[in-house]
């Protein structure tokens, strides 16, 4: 019935195509006759952590590439940042190959284990069961970034695997100062950490956080790190890292088998691409929702003439095509290995074109009235870095554990923090996930099934610049990193992407969530009259962002001037 009413849509838009009242199409932004540059000649990194960025950059000095870089500011936030990502997590990766012009993207997503259970995650009254949704080795879904950093070294990298881990086993060995951001998530993490012994010998050193300012080592994870540098996949999926993950996670409850890590490999997909006003924008496809979703989105805005509108209406205009993009999210997207998914339709123009035509010039649709499908803290615990080294080779990762601290479940012996991604699949139907996601049977648990994410890394080319962007922020990823796309395209450097104030909607609930100043008191009331519920919001995520302007062939790398570590970087 839904498909039906959706298909009318589009009928509607094929037939009136663009020609709507305040439709009409952009074209393409300046483009400028002086020679574009082809290569660099420098690099730019920006990361959520200096140690991190500082890492990659170690490594380009060694003579490799933006894509051994990447593996060395991965693995270097397994260990500062282990609040946001790491080896027991999994990450997606938008990679620009400069000598033959090709796209890849890779999906080094956590996959249900086989035994994994929809029970696990109710009460005995049926209601959801929100701690062994995110706490504990039920929480965990098998880890993908391993095998993806040794996936990218291996086949796209210049270095060894283990010169590119070496920063990362350094710092852990070595030991480091953790930032403001780490001490606060293990002190609100606290009680969770203290439930697994593991968890408290590593992050609670004495029973206690540690202090600001104090050195703080981690030689599990360094071990467990230089395995992989040494034995590659086999050093964590099977020998001793794997026995002792599958053994730790049985003992306390949970379900994996040893044959759940040695099938666990990294896939390589077909990015995303959607043309908007000359630019390209090249993102994630499902498992992630993102890149389908910014599709949509800008499909849809591809219609309006947004520059010749006051920010009242041009707000609107994002904020509806935002809504009917969630609304698809939560009915259609899944693990595309698994769930056949109308991805022709949902990418179509004519799709868009249709549901151009039901958003109204001045007044909000209600979520309701389009139909079926709760929103909480985005928080920021998850990692986005971008890198374009002196060729022009350019990656996007985004990287998480998915909540605060991950699963807060460490596996005896190993130093490896697990993820609690598998809240991100619909583990009960039409109940909201941490991120007040709403999912259906698309992404309901399966095993071997990989959880839809929002996670978009992204990598924009226009007529004469380009952009490496991305975002953490749970469901806001997908928007920020759109509402950044569009300030690069309206010609904003990497400070000003970086920095641009943000709003969100995601079809429910149907309120806008602010950031505080994004809207102008005139703006915020006329949009309360179109039939808006406005309400402030905090965290925004942590952006990183590098850009090259290939007519002045200058690189430019801004992180997020919201949070206070991270360091966008130009050498
Ligand atoms: O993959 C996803 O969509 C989530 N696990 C991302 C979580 C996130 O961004 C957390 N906080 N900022």
């Amino acid at each position: 019935m839904k498909l039906a009413l959706r298909w009318h849509v589009l009928l509607i838009g094929f037939v009136l195509g663009t020609s709507g009242a305040f439709a009409a199409v952009r074209p393409a932004s300046s483009t400028s006759a002086a020679p574009l540059a082809q290569r660099p000649g420098h690099a730019g990194i920006a990361s959520a952590n200096a140690l991190a960025t500082e890492a990659g950059f170690e490594v380009l000095a060694k003579g490799g590439n933006a894509f051994d870089a990447a593996v060395a500011v991965a693995s270097t936030l397994s260990v500062v940042e282990p609040e946001s990502s790491g080896i027991g997590g999994g990450f997606m990766a938008t990679m620009h190959l400069a000598a033959d012009n090709r796209n890849v993207f890779i999906d080094a997503r956590e996959a249900a284990p086989a035994a994994v259970n929809p029970k696990d995650y109710l009460n005995p009254d049926g209601t959801p069961n929100r701690d062994t949704a995110l706490k504990g080795p039920l929480s965990a879904g098998i880890p993908g970034e391993p095998a993806g950093l040794v996936w990218i070294a291996r086949h796209y990298g210049k270095l060894p695997l283990a010169v590119s881990l070496a920063p990362a086993i350094r710092t852990a060995r070595d030991g480091f100062k953790p930032d403001v951001r780490l001490l606060g998530a293990i002190q609100d993490e606290q009680k969770n950490l203290e439930r697994w012994p593991a968890s408290a010998a590593i992050f609670l050193p004495g029973g206690k956080p540690p202090a600001a300012g104090e050195l703080w080592r981690d030689p599990e994870q360094a071990r467990t790190l230089a395995l992989l540098a040494q034995y590659g996949d086999s050093g964590f999926y099977s020998g001793e890292t794997a026995q002792k993950l599958v053994d730790a996670v049985r003992a306390a409850g949970g379900n994996w088998s040893l044959q759940d890590l040695a099938s666990y490999r990294v896939k390589e997909r077909l990015p995303i691409t959607v043309d908007y006003r000359g630019y390209k924008i090249i993102t994630a496809p499902p498992p992630s929702s993102g890149g389908v979703a910014i599709a949509e989105i800008l499909n849809i805005l591809s219609g309006f003439d947004l520059d010749h509108l006051d920010q009242a209406h041009r707000v609107h205009l994002v904020i509806e095509a935002m809504r009917r993009a969630f609304r698809d999210h939560n009915d259609y997207l899944g693990d595309p290995d698994f769930v056949k998914m109308p991805l022709d339709m949902l990418l179509s123009p004519y799709y868009a074109d249709g549901l151009r035509q039901t958003i109204l010039p001045d007044k909000a649709t209600p979520s309701s009235m389009l139909a079926p499908s709760n929103g909480q803290d985005p928080g920021m615990h998850t990692t986005h870095f971008s890198i374009i080294d002196a060729d022009g080779n350019m990656v996007a990762i985004t990287s998480t554990v998915n909540y605060i601290l991950g699963s807060t479940f460490v596996a005896q012996g190993t130093g490896v923090l697990l993820n609690d991604e598998m809240d991100d699949f619909a583990l009960v139907p039409n109940k909201p996930n941490v991120y007040g996601l709403l999912g259906s049977k698309a992404n309901a648990p399966e095993p071997g099934k990989r959880m839809l994410s929002s996670m978009s890394p992204s990598i924009v080319i226009g007529p004469d610049r380009t952009a490496v962007i991305g975002s953490p922020g749970g469901s806001t990823i997908i928007t920020q990193v759109l509402e950044g796309i569009l300030a690069f395209i309206d010609g904003g450097d990497a400070h000003q992407v970086a920095a641009k104030k943000r709003f969100h909607h995601q079809y429910q609930p149907d309120v806008v969530s602010v950031e505080p100043g994004a809207f102008d008191p005139k703006t915020s009331q006329a949009l309360t009259r179109m039939g808006y519920t406005l309400k402030e919001r905090e965290p925004w995520g942590f952006m990183n962002v590098v850009i090259w302007d290939r007519r002045s062939n200058k690189l430019d790398a801004a992180s997020d001037p919201r949070r206070p570590d991270g360091l966008g970087k130009v050498q």
